[in-house]
């Protein structure tokens, strides 16, 4: 490539309703325009006190280690499990989704032991498989499981999978990345004791930092560590040097100033409406989508009671070109839906109403987006009953 034909790059405007990143709010990239100040400046550092009561609020904890790690969702799950887990410990991960086959890798880089708990793709995770593999593995010391599976749509009983382990003495870690502040999750309730998530789901920043949080327990476990943490960048005893509230911060790395004035802007903006009131506006979203798919006749691929309300898996008709239709969305309509993975590949569309962009506007304009182009490439749909349907009960 010759380097002097290289301008300015300039994104068009899409619509974001695949698994993720979800459109940023307009608020959000405004405070990410503001000056950069030094990481270790006054203003700033208050600004990161905030920050981590703005994360306790939406993970609904009083957890004192709570904080945005510099980096994607990726590294928040890397980070639970190389702080909580030590070679040779004996790990049960619950596995229904592309997800958990990341928590295994994790756990076996680490050097222990995985216990694999498998259901079905497109299926919650099965408490009573849960309950079996603990009984019969009385020396596990962490349960790891995703309460939102983003790869098929599916929610998990958290609070129930949590209630299990903590019977059988078990620490838990939970991948919260499509969840937080999409669909209830309450840390000190349900006793989760380590979760992550990221900033580009149903917060709806940009895609870079994951909030982790860790119960008391959790922290005594940190410091009762054989060896040292295997990520000198993702220790927490290292971390929190920095972020710590005992007054004194020292360097550990430069944080990304600007992506955390973002997030804090989101998180003001969960404040300000509310995070039941977001989880319902969730909820509402989804039910007015389903209304016009399934009007159009297509159907959903994980069953009522286990879906997501801010990740949608519809089933691809029989003979529909999958990807042909998410290119012309795209290319017609600027608007972006998700293709399914692993053995859901070519089977589904991941429909995202996440975080801002999870709003009736957008619900209606890809209802009559996905008519116009099954229409037009002769799928076997209703036509014209989708935007009507959505709109029956809607209310903004
Ligand atoms: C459930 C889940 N866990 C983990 C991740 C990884 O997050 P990131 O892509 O920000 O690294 C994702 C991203 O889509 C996710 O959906």
């Amino acid at each position: 490539m010759d380097t002097n034909d290289i301008k300015s790059f300039v994104a068009p405007v899409r619509t974001l309703m695949g698994p993720g990143p979800s459109d940023v709010h307009p608020r959000i990239l405004g405070a990410m325009a503001r000056p950069t100040v030094g990481h270790l400046d006054p203003v700033f550092i208050r600004m990161m006190e905030e920050l981590k009561a703005l994360l306790q609020y939406a993970f609904q904890t009083r957890n004192e280690l709570t904080i945005p790690v510099s980096a994607p969702g990726s590294a928040g799950m890397e980070t639970c499990f190389v702080n909580l887990v030590e070679l040779g410990d004996k790990v049960i991960v619950c596995q229904n989704g592309v997800f958990g086959g990341r928590m295994r890798e994790n756990v076996e880089r680490i050097g222990a032991t995985p216990v694999m708990v498998e259901d079905e793709w497109g299926r919650a995770v099965d408490p009573n498989k849960l309950e079996a593999a603990l009984e019969a593995n009385p020396d596990a010391k962490v349960v790891a499981f995703v309460h939102a599976e983003t790869s098929t749509g599916v929610e998990s009983d958290a609070k129930a999978l949590c209630e299990i382990a903590r019977r059988h003495d078990c620490l838990t870690i939970v991948d919260a990345v499509t969840s937080l502040g999409g669909s209830p999750l309450k840390v000190d309730e349900w006793g989760i004791d380590a979760a992550y998530s990221g900033s580009q789901k149903c917060l709806s920043c940009t895609p870079g930092l994951s909030p982790v949080t860790f119960s008391a327990r959790a922290v005594e476990e940190l410091k009762s560590r054989r060896t040292k943490v295997q990520s000198w960048f993702l220790d927490l005893s290292l971390v929190m040097g920095y972020w710590g509230g005992d007054g004194k911060r020292s360097y550990h790395h430069t944080a990304p100033i600007n992506p955390l004035y973002g997030l804090h802007e989101a998180l003001v903006i969960l404040k300000e409406e509310g995070l039941q009131n977001a989880w319902e506006r969730h909820a509402r979203n989804h039910h007015a989508l389903r209304r016009g798919i399934e009007a159009m006749g297509l159907t959903f691929a994980v069953r009522e009671q286990e879906r997501l309300p801010q990740l949608n898996a519809v089933n691809v008709p029989e003979g529909v070109d999958e990807a042909g239709v998410r290119r012309r969305l795209l290319s017609d309509f600027d608007l972006e839906i998700g293709a399914g993975l692993g053995s859901l590949t070519g089977r589904i569309w991941r429909i995202g109403l996440m975080g801002h962009a999870s709003n009736i506007k957008n619900v209606m304009f890809c209802l009559g987006a996905m008519e116009s182009v099954l229409g037009e490439m002769k799928a076997p749909i209703n036509q014209g009953a989708a935007v009507s349907a959505a709109a029956r009960g809607a209310d903004g």
